[in-house]
């Protein structure tokens, strides 16, 4: 997978790009991550990228010419998002249907925003990573890139699932423990030390849906919890906030 992402800040992208899971995907060719920065694409000596907003008001907005020029001279394939406050929310869905693309661009707004016209005529999707306000896009873009290329068969190199993990099958995942079993008094569950699978799997659930139900209501309530096992949990995490 490649993505292409344009900014006027590339260096704020070497830290997180080359730590870690992501920098191994690089090495091992899974992913690729070109940095292109605006301004080289400007044509006038002193390299302008912004400009003060038609109409008037506070703020400076991002020229269209550069972004255009920059995008159009490397674009092959793909979406090219924008990331925008105002974009749909980049969710765990979102990712997993970016992975399936070779190709992704990305363009990092600054200042007030962007010339409403690479809205219009350049990109093709845009993405809010939630309902605040950043300085700038590439934060925004570095938690896609992120979310996205971990979902690429052999990125994480079967360390973790992506299949159990919060927000895969609309719940929150379990709770985890390592060793050692006793840290000052507080013990890990007796019954993740048992060997016995189905017990485990059935208390994993068990959590899952209770963490789910209480830190995540709107997501509890989109669940199909009609199974007669989820049921039997159901009634059981009654039973002890009755007990
Ligand atoms: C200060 S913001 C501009 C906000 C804009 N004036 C508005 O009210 O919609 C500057 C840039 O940061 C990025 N940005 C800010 N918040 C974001 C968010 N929640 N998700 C994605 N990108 C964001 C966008 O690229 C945006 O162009």
């Amino acid at each position: 997978m490649h993505f292409d992402i344009f900014t006027l800040f590339p260096d704020m992208f070497q830290g997180p790009f080359s730590e870690s899971i992501l920098k191994r995907a690089q090495e091992r060719g899974l992913l690729s991550i070109a940095l292109h920065n605006i301004r080289d694409a400007t044509a006038d000596k002193h390299h302008v990228v912004d400009d003060y907003p038609c109409g008037g008001g506070a703020g400076m907005v991002m020229k269209p010419e550069p972004i255009f020029a920059s995008v159009e001279a490397v674009y092959q394939s793909g979406p090219i998002i924008l990331l925008t406050p105002q974009g749909r929310l980049f969710t765990q869905q979102v990712a997993r249907e970016l992975s399936q693309f070779e190709r992704i661009t990305l363009i990092c707004g600054h200042y007030e925003g962007i010339d409403e016209r690479v809205r219009h005529y350049l990109v093709t999707d845009e993405l809010s990573i939630g309902d605040f306000v950043l300085t700038g896009g590439e934060l925004a873009a570095m938690m896609v890139v992120d979310a996205t290329s971990r979902l690429v068969p052999g990125v994480l190199n079967g360390e973790e699932s992506t299949l159990e993990e919060s927000h895969s099958g609309g719940l929150l995942e379990y709770p985890h423990y390592t060793r050692p079993p006793d840290f000052r008094g507080w013990r890990v569950p007796d019954v993740l030390l048992s060997g016995n699978h189905a017990e485990i799997a059935k208390w994993r659930r068990k959590e899952s849906l209770r963490r789910t139900r209480e830190r995540r209501p709107d997501l509890f309530a989109k669940l199909d919890v009609s199974s007669k096992q989820d049921m039997k949990l159901l009634k059981e995490l009654e039973e002890e906030n009755q007990g």
